[in-house]
């Protein structure tokens, strides 16, 4: 093939700004939250781009179980509470005070909770591609939530990611069948902003590590540097932003 028909394949500037920009936008969300119901067309195209997820073996081992109702919420609400009390024992005094300080859900606040779960039994015991490693199922399925956010910032709506939650309380407040597993408990709705970068980052609890110093050439821990300049010449350039779509937008 030639390299102007590989090129062919790309998207448009526009496209390919429109899928950058997603990404570098997207945010968890759990204070911006407004109560402004979501269209269901719109929820319909977030679960569809969900179900066009990549999946082991073609398995499709996801649900989506739509949470409107706020008593089951308020449960779930009381296992995060639980969880989260749980969590901010294990860190450091000071480490566990700023914690304390953290907005860690929007499980009440968002119009809409889904809980994306993992089906141990979707298409048989036998799936091509988990024989080997069998958390390939519960990784697909992440591989949908993911298409959810994604798509959900495009329609400009946020997403937060509830994992404080212990699995048995949140099977049992979703009342969920013993073969069906929760993945993913998501807080959906429109925002009144998106923060420029995660939260977490600004709070100064990490920093983003940089790009250069995860990219290795080979073997672990050798650097692109040596051998491969052109790459980490490139790996640095791009972490600057100067080819980068603006992702502070
Ligand atoms: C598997 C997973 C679980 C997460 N659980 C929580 C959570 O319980 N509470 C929370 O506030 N954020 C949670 N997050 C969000 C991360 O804190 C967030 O993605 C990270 O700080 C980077 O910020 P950004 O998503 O805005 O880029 C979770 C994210 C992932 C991928």
């Amino acid at each position: 093939m030639s390299r102007a028909s590989m090129k062919d394949h790309a998207f448009k500037p526009d496209m390919k700004e429109g899928l950058y920009r997603a990404i570098h936008s997207r945010r968890d969300i759990r204070s911006q939250f407004l109560p402004d119901p979501i269209p269901e067309e719109v929820l319909a195209r977030l679960l569809l781009a969900a179900h066009h997820a990549p999946s082991v073996g073609y398995s499709q081992p996801w649900d989506f179980l739509m949470i409107r109702d706020l008593k089951t919420r308020q449960a779930v609400h009381t296992a995060f509470l639980k969880a989260t009390e749980d969590a901010a024992q294990k860190f450091p005094k000071e480490k566990s005070d700023q914690y304390r300080t953290f907005k860690l859900e929007g499980i009440r606040e968002a119009p809409l909770n889904i809980c994306v779960t993992y089906d141990h039994s979707r298409s048989g015991p036998v799936v091509i591609g988990r024989t080997a490693v069998p958390v390939m199922g519960p990784y697909s399925c992440v591989c949908a939530v993911q298409n959810l956010w994604l798509a959900a910032r495009a329609e400009g709506l946020g997403l937060g990611w509830v994992s404080i939650v212990y699995n048995r309380d949140l099977s049992a407040a979703l009342d969920l069948p013993d073969h069906i597993e929760p993945i993913a408990y998501l807080c959906i709705g429109y925002v009144s902003g998106f923060p420029p970068e995660p939260e977490l980052e600004t709070a100064g609890w990490l920093p983003r590590v940089p790009l250069t110093e995860i990219v290795h050439d080979g073997r672990f821990g050798i650097s692109c540097a040596g051998n491969w300049p052109e790459l980490h010449q490139a790996l640095l350039k791009e972490q600057k932003g100067i080819y980068s779509f603006p992702n502070k937008k």
